[in-house]
């Protein structure tokens, strides 16, 4: 996959340059569009459809014809007793494959002989036939298809009407097996249809949803379709789709009901693009219907139409959106945003730029892996806002979800086909659930650290996962929809022309973050380093950037620039900063961050006259901290030794997560002239600085253990590591606090808002664990993961003393020498993020 990617990448680098260069040739490859006759009908190569149960052949309208499945012992291996039933007709709509069922009493094989390998449709009918002898409303069982879950222990619950269950798999083998096991009485099947699906129905690759990259590796999945939209139209019965898909009406889905009005036009308008489309992919019945805006053109600036469905939260989905301007006057009048769950799913949206032509199919692909989705599942179009002249409209003409089996290769359920459980079950869900809460409710950024919350919390799952991890290219990948400029007219495709940058992140033009920070206002200042400028910037209306810009006449800059893009890149976790994208346009050095809106750890502790934070939250912070750390130290990144740890490298966001931020000087102890240290000139920061990284100029991990060691001085004495003014012995904190420390009277020293409020043995276990990071010889200083051990064990004793109590009882506790102390949630909004 590694080499593959690689390839692609060199490829598309290419590519990129060539249509940067000639945009032109583009342009007439999109001209050719052309109506549905004009391309080829497809015709299944494998076509198996069995009318179980039944002693006659049935045909059904578009002329397919189920043969009955009794006549054919080469297909189905089964040793138990074989019912037909011919029950009563149920209902006078019921087509007549629900009018007999074959019912399985032990496990039960079709196997199919596969003359073209690639996707095939599976399609089981299922209608609760009532006999005396059985009543298949009781049945309950599982449905495989070679190493795939299909059903997990189904059943049909009293359901009255018909099911249709549909899944879509890549088949490689020659034989393939689908099998029935009853887990109750009986499994029970009236019809199937197991037949070829054109290849290039689903890609190997589509975008994903948040954070934006490129996923790869969909051809090795299955799929069940849980929707299928023919929006603002009628149903479309399977006759009428080449594929026989079925596409239901969208209104019930609708939601509020009023913000969509359906329009259509007639299907014959609608053409496709020669290099990416064709009627295969959704019939011009699909592209000729839409919903658009009810009240087009009105300023309301949030005017959106929504979709909700419901999903089961535990999957991951594949969501295909279908678009056709069948609304527009004009080209270029159309432009608008679509979301997913609140995500920016396409950002503008410009089908005249995509298709050159009115009424011409486009369809995009995403995928929503299991910590952005959140049921109902919501899909959203709304109008982008800008001075443009034009309508103010947004449209979807269909929808498709398609579930995507879970790690152990099941589409229902958490069991694999040998009974492999996802590996954590429901603990996993739970997180899950409640990292989508969490994102949902802060907006964008904190999704990343939603997401590296899994990864952290599940290192099993993740590593099984491989295939999907491989997917992901290194970073953020960017999406070319976003504002490029280079938009192609590739359909789906065109985002990967980002790829030629996604290794280090999105790719934001300079105009775009100029944009972004109105123009370099100095009111956007949110921090200034030795690097640069740190410029709170706002993109897609609504989301917020740290946009770092570096000077560029500074060398050491450059090299920090690079150091950071190169690192960065490779580093996910929850407790780490994330670099979002990056920007070299006229020799700029700017890098995008995830905007952390509580600013540093240090501002909450003094000179800002922040409200205090307790020593509960000052503990959840400094974990937070040592687990980045920890990361950098061992983690996949391998051996990234920070060297400028300090309280102002701390930054905390919405809920006061810790991250560690500010890569600049960080290097890769793996890469030094030896394994454990790198000889490096001193860098770092006055009052942090490992004593003996000064003496030997050998950099280890254990100087970051150092620094930290101040950082947690810092939390617990509130005040600076250096403090200039204060007497010589009191001046550097380490030196100072360590004093009292020995004479065991620490507690005269900590800051006072905390009084009374520190269970004595969590201070105890912090204070020791301090003293340990600051040993002399960085043999005597504990590893990071020990740090982060006791620094957990002094938040359980912290909660164990206060079990029970509410944390306004906590304070009151303190006494009235302790200031109130405000919640997060309102510290955070009362405290803009501001760097000195
Ligand atoms: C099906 O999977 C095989 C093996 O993973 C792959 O080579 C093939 O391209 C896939 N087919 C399609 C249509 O994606
Ligand atoms: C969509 O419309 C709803 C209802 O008017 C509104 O509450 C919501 O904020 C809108 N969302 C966006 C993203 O515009
Ligand atoms: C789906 O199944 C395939 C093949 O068994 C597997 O490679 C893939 O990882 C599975 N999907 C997920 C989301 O784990």
């Amino acid at each position: 996959m590694a080499t593959f990617n690689t390839l692609l990448l060199s490829l598309l680098i290419i590519v990129n340059c060539i249509i940067t260069v000639i945009p032109v040739v583009n342009a007439e490859n999109t001209a050719s569009a052309l109506p549905a006759k004009s391309f080829q009908p497809f015709s299944p190569q494998d076509n198996y459809l069995f009318d179980c149960g039944s002693n006659t052949s049935t045909i059904l309208p578009g002329n397919r014809t189920f043969h009955p499945d009794n006549s054919t012992a080469e297909f189905l291996a089964y040793d138990g007793k074989d019912i037909q039933i011919s029950g009563p007709v149920p209902a006078a709509n019921v087509t007549p494959i629900y009018r007999s069922a074959k019912v399985f009493a032990a496990d039960a094989t079709y196997t199919f002989p596969i003359t073209a390998p690639g996707w095939h449709w599976i399609r089981l009918h299922f209608f609760p036939l009532n006999t005396s002898r059985y009543d298949l409303k009781t049945a309950k069982f599982t449905v495989e298809a070679d190493n795939f879950v299909l059903l997990h222990q189904f059943e049909l619950q009293n359901d009255t009407t018909v099911i249709m269950k549909e899944f879509l798999v890549n088949v490689t083998t020659e034989r393939f097996p689908l099998r029935f096991k009853p887990k109750g009485t009986v499994a029970f099947v009236n019809a199937i249809e197991f037949v070829s699906a054109p290849n290039p129905l689903i890609s190997d690759y589509a975008t994903m949803l948040f954070p934006v990259s490129q996923t790869f590796g969909l051809s090795t999945h299955s799929f069940q379709t849980v929707y299928r939209l023919n929006v603002g139209g009628p149903e479309i019965e399977t006759d009428q789709d080449s594929l026989q898909r079925l596409w239901d009406p969208d209104t019930k889905y609708l939601d509020p009901k009023e913000m969509g009005k359906s329009i259509s036009v007639s299907p014959a308008i609608i053409s496709y693009l020669v290099v990416e489309g064709s009627p295969l992919i959704a019939p011009p019945a699909v592209y000729a219907s839409a919903q658009e805006l009810a009240d087009s053109n009105s300023v309301k600036p949030d005017f959106n139409i929504t979709w909700k469905m419901d999903i089961n939260v535990h999957f991951w989905y594949l969501i295909r959106l279908h678009f056709c301007d069948i609304v527009s006057k004009s080209l270029n009048e159309l432009y608008f945003n679509v979301y997913i769950n609140d995500k920016i799913a396409i950002s503008g949206l410009d089908l005249s730029e995509l298709t050159r032509k009115l009424a011409t199919a486009y369809y995009k692909d995403i995928v929503v892996n299991s910590t952005m989705v959140s049921s109902p599942l919501e899909i959203k179009v709304s109008p982008v806002d800008d001075d443009a002249q034009g309508t103010r409209n947004a449209i979807l003409n269909g929808l498709e979800v398609f579930k995507m089996n879970n790690s152990v290769g099941s589409l229902d359920g958490e069991f694999g086909v040998d009974g492999t459980r996802v590996s954590d079950g429901n603990d996993s869900n739970r997180q899950t659930v409640a990292a989508v809460g969490f994102a949902m409710m802060f907006g964008s950024f904190v999704g990343l650290g939603a997401m590296a919350v899994k990864w952290r919390k599940r290192p099993q799952d993740w590593r099984r996962r491989s295939s999907i991890s491989s997917w992901l290219l290194p970073v953020h990948a960017g999406d070319a929809t976003f504002t490029n400029p280079n938009k192609t007219p590739l359909g789906s495709r065109q985002s990967l022309f980002y790829s030629s940058t996604s290794e280090f992140g999105r790719y934001f033009s300079f105009s775009e973050l100029q944009e972004a920070t109105n123009n370099w206002e100095t009111t956007r200042i949110i921090g200034i380093g030795g690097f640069g400028s740190v410029y709170l910037g706002l993109v897609d209306e609504r989301t917020k950037i740290a946009v770092k810009r570096g000077n560029p006449q500074s060398e050491q800059g450059l090299h920090e620039f690079q150091t950071e893009i190169q690192l960065l890149s490779k580093l996910r976790h929850r407790h780490l900063v994330s670099l979002i994208g990056y920007c070299d346009e006229n020799n700029e050095m700017i890098l995008v961050y995830e905007y952390m809106s509580n600013g540093p750890l240090r501002d909450h502790l003094y000179g800002k006259n922040l409200p205090s934070l307790s020593w509960k939250q000052r503990l959840e912070i400094c974990i937070g901290a040592a687990r980045g750390l920890h990361y950098l130290h061992t983690g996949a990144a391998q051996g990234i030794i920070h060297r400028d740890v300090k309280s102002t490298n701390i930054l905390l966001d919405e809920k006061l997560v810790a991250k560690m931020a500010d890569f600049g000087l960080s290097k890769n102890a793996s890469s030094g002239p030896e394994k454990n240290h790198v000889s490096t000139s001193v860098k770092g920061s006055f009052g942090y600085l490992d004593p003996e990284y000064f003496r030997k100029q050998q950099l280890t991990d254990k100087s970051d253990v150092y620094s930290f060691g101040v950082v947690l001085l810092e939390v617990i004495c509130a005040r600076p590591a250096i403090n200039p003014q204060l007497p010589r012995d009191q001046m550097n904190l380490a030196e100072w606090a360590m004093q009292w420390k020995r004479k065991g009277l620490l507690e005269k020293i900590i800051d006072p808002t905390l009084a009374g409020q520190i269970n004595p043995e969590s201070m105890r276990k912090f204070a020791e664990a301090a003293e340990k990071c600051l040993a002399e010889y960085g043999a005597d200083r504990p590893t990071m993961g020990d740090v982060l051990w006791n620094l957990e064990y002094a938040l359980q004793l912290q909660e164990a003393s206060t079990m029970g109590k509410t944390d306004d009882e906590i304070k009151s506790f303190a006494g009235p020498s302790s200031p109130a102390v405000l919640s997060p949630a309102t510290a955070s909004s009362s405290n803009p993020f501001s760097h000195e």
